[in-house]
């Protein structure tokens, strides 16, 4: 049987300009991440050489090695009478490490248990660009325990653009966002030490704070973006110590908080004495093009906050910041060098190219992101209509409401689809939430459009026959 094919014209379109140093590098990259995202299907079957190279108006040599190198890596394969064809290497790296479905994955498999998106074009070249800086490393200990310095300047400036003057030394590079809020939470609490959360929040979170044996107590977060009542309630009942908050496009409601809300909340943190963990891991991530409002640390100087490259750029790079008042930088060194002492060289040298020239990157992305979040919230229109979703502003997923709380009971089914999601209680501080679903939008529009479809029969299903028992394993959620 012949393979699908796709047209020159329309593959030279879709790689569009490409790195040309070497010429046959940029084109293989463009390639892969074609194929990757789903751009060019798997199986589909690739122009002929001749044909490309003529599409492209490059040499027969360029097109000859880029071809080459995919094969090499798994991304074509030869087949006899179907010339080249769109393949993914055998690995399965590029899945999502999940402990929820161990095993081995269907070839259909679509895996939303992680809200987080592929390296995607330009980050190999950054790769390679601090390959050439790093000779002038190489002849020191190659440990910072607090950053390499250019990657602190570019991210003090960062924050300083964003309207929160920094210096460089209230800044220490960790390997994400995520470790920054362990070091935070075993510098400030103990055991006893009340730590409120909001409910929903970011489930790696919870674990991380449960684990410095700190006391959780939760807060609800409003339905509506601008609602904090809930949240200054808690916070006059709890009055706590630490206070755990994803204020932008927070994970997984999509909020973005006001300046207003941030204002209101903020002077309650610093009446009630609670220093804040504040993560802004999605801040990059505003797909509507609307001005953000002030980090909420320029309305609460006491406050720890924490980011990453994760999200705008590539979780695979682990290279994220914690942000301090300068008076609390030597406790944070302290509990940081009883973890780890530095994070690699190399990525930090990536990571400060992303942040100074990652622009155009981070665009590219918010283009896709914002694709893919259309086409989830039509599918979810159409083949879930009794659901209700709001179209958040950013971030990285939609935070569905159920007519049934079934989210638990749904997972199994969708599995048996084919379609792997952490339920709403996985995203609860203190429980309950079965009523709710994260749909994350990371994956190319027309694969989240299959997973919607295969989701709706597996809540027919459900609805018919709940089995009444979820997965007890592990998730694991990013
Ligand atoms: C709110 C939040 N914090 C932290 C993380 C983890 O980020 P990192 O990869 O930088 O550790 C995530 C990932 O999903 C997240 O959503």
């Amino acid at each position: 049987m012949s393979a699908r094919a796709v047209a020159a014209r329309t593959v030279a379109g879709l790689v569009g300009d490409f790195h040309r140093e070497p010429a046959y590098r940029g084109l293989a990259e463009a390639l892969r991440v074609l194929i990757t995202d789903g751009r060019v299907p798997v199986g589909v079957r690739m122009p002929s050489e001749r044909e490309l190279t003529e599409a492209l108006q490059v040499s027969r040599t360029t097109v000859t090695r880029a071809y080459a190198e995919l094969r090499d890596h798994g991304y074509l394969v030869s087949r006899q009478g179907s010339g080249s064809v769109a393949s993914l290497p055998e690995s399965r790296a590029f899945r999502g490490d999940h402990l929820l479905f161990p095993g081995d994955a269907r070839a259909d498999e679509i895996d939303l248990t992680c809200a987080a998106a592929n390296a995607g074009p330009g980050i190999l070249a950054a790769y390679e660009r601090a390959v050439g800086d790093l000779p002038a490393y190489l002849g020191g200990s190659g440990y910072y325990p607090s950053g390499l310095p250019v990657l602190r300047e570019a991210v003090a400036e960062r924050f300083t653009a964003r309207g929160l003057p920094t210096t460089p030394e209230q800044v220490m590079v960790v390997p994400g966002a995520l470790s920054g809020v362990a070091i935070a939470a075993r510098a400030l609490g103990r055991r006893g030490t009340r730590t409120l959360l909001e409910s929903p929040t970011y489930p790696n979170a919870i674990a991380t704070l449960r684990q410095t044996g700190t006391r959780l107590l939760s807060s609800p977060i409003g339905r509506e973006v601008a609602d904090v009542a809930d949240l200054l309630r808690s916070l006059d009942q709890v009055r706590p110590d630490l206070a755990y908050l994803v204020p932008d496009f927070h994970n997984p409601t999509g909020h973005l908080l006001s300046d207003e809300s941030r204002e209101r909340v903020a002077a309650r943190l610093r009446q009630h004495g609670t220093v804040a963990i504040v993560d802004e891991s999605m801040v990059e991530l505003g797909l509507d093009g609307d001005p953000m409002p002030l980090p909420l640390a320029a309305h609460l100087p006491d406050a720890i906050t924490v980011g990453s490259v994760s999200k705008p750029f590539w979780g695979g790079l682990r290279v994220g910041w914690l942000r301090a008042p300068a008076e609390r930088m030597d406790a944070m060194v302290r509990s940081r060098l009883s973890l780890d002492l530095g994070v690699p060289v190399l990525e930090q040298l990536v990571t400060a190219d992303l942040l100074r020239n990652g622009a155009p990157l981070l665009a590219q992305k918010r283009a896709l992101l914002r694709e893919s979040r259309e086409a989830a919230l039509d599918a979810l229109a159409v083949h879930l209509p009794a659901w209700q979703v709001r179209r958040p502003a950013g971030g990285l997923s939609l935070w569905c409401e159920l007519p049934a709380a079934h989210s638990t009971d749904l997972l199994p089914r969708a599995a048996d689809r084919g379609v792997l999601l952490a339920p709403g209680p996985s995203f609860a501080p203190e429980g309950g939430l079965d009523r709710f679903l994260r749909v994350p939008f990371t994956q190319p529009a027309h694969v989240l459009t299959a997973a919607i479809e295969r989701l709706a029969e597996a809540w027919k299903e459900t609805l018919a026959d709940p089995l009444g028992r979820g997965s007890s394993e592990p998730t694991m959620v990013a």
